[in-house]
């Protein structure tokens, strides 16, 4: 998920030593699909996935990676309703499909998806519960840190209380190039969900400075892209 959405890729990058790779993100319903068309005409082609082409891509891209890998495959979903969720969490080889509560792409947010859903723990609530009540597989939400007027204790209640499996924190820290654990900190004393810590991951130090702030997991986007990643995960 930083760029490359594709099952080759996650493919390759399992290998060093992920038990959870995403695919995606991809836009799921009609307000969405129609918001990436306009993110696809000012050259960002990532988000360039018809609807009824979606559900093919998916099952082939995860295929991709579990014909030869014995790891989850998540996958990362803008959306403002719940049904095409839940025909994705129904797919042989999904795992995990994760809510995304992150993009901050203008015509992502203006149909009320993505980084809007952050300004709203209610609507972001009412969503998750009834994703995780109808689907088949687990469910992430994953947000983004430190955006202004947020709430991040009351929606990461939200979204434990909604009954997700996993909350995926973004804890960008704008100016800075390493994480803001102190929101880590302060997720992790605040809930009991499992929370994956994610931002500026590049090294063994970075990484367990996510675990030593309360992260249960950690993921890696940007230093991902390559081919290899720096150092061994299985020393985290
Ligand atoms: C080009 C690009 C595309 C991204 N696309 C997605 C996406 O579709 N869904 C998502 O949840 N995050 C997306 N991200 C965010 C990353 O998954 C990650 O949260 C962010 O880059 C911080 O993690 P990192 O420091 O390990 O890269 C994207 C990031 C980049 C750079």
């Amino acid at each position: 998920m930083a760029g490359i959405t594709d099952g080759k890729f996650c493919r390759e990058i399992a290998s060093y030593g992920f038990d959870m790779v995403t695919i995606g993100g991809y836009n799921a319903d009609k307000p969405t699909i129609d918001a990436g068309c306009k993110v696809i005409a000012r050259g960002r082609l990532e988000f360039d996935i018809k609807e009824d082409g979606l559900i093919s891509t998916i099952k082939n891209e995860a295929s991709i990676i579990k014909d030869s890998w014995n790891g989850r495959v998540s996958v990362n979903l803008r959306a403002v309703s719940f049904k095409p969720i839940i025909q994705i969490s129904k797919l042989e080889n999904i795992d995990v499909v994760e809510l995304n509560a992150h993009c901050r792409q203008p015509e992502i947010m203006d149909v009320g998806g993505g980084q809007a859903l952050l300004n709203e723990p209610e609507i972001l609530y009412n969503l998750t519960k009834k994703i995780v009540e109808r689907a088949e597989s687990k469910v992430s939400v994953k947000i983004r840190a430190n955006v202004p007027g947020v709430d991040y204790i009351r929606l990461s209640k939200a979204v434990e209380d909604a009954g997700a499996d996993y909350l995926h924190v973004d804890a960008m820290k704008p100016g800075h190039d390493c994480a803001d654990y102190e929101i880590i900190r302060s997720i992790s004393k605040s809930t009991e969900i499992f929370l994956i810590g994610n931002n500026s991951i590049k090294d063994l130090k970075s990484a367990r400075n996510m675990i030593d702030a309360g992260a249960d997991g950690i993921s890696i986007a940007r230093a991902t892209i390559g081919g290899f990643l720096p150092f061994d995960l299985s020393l985290i």
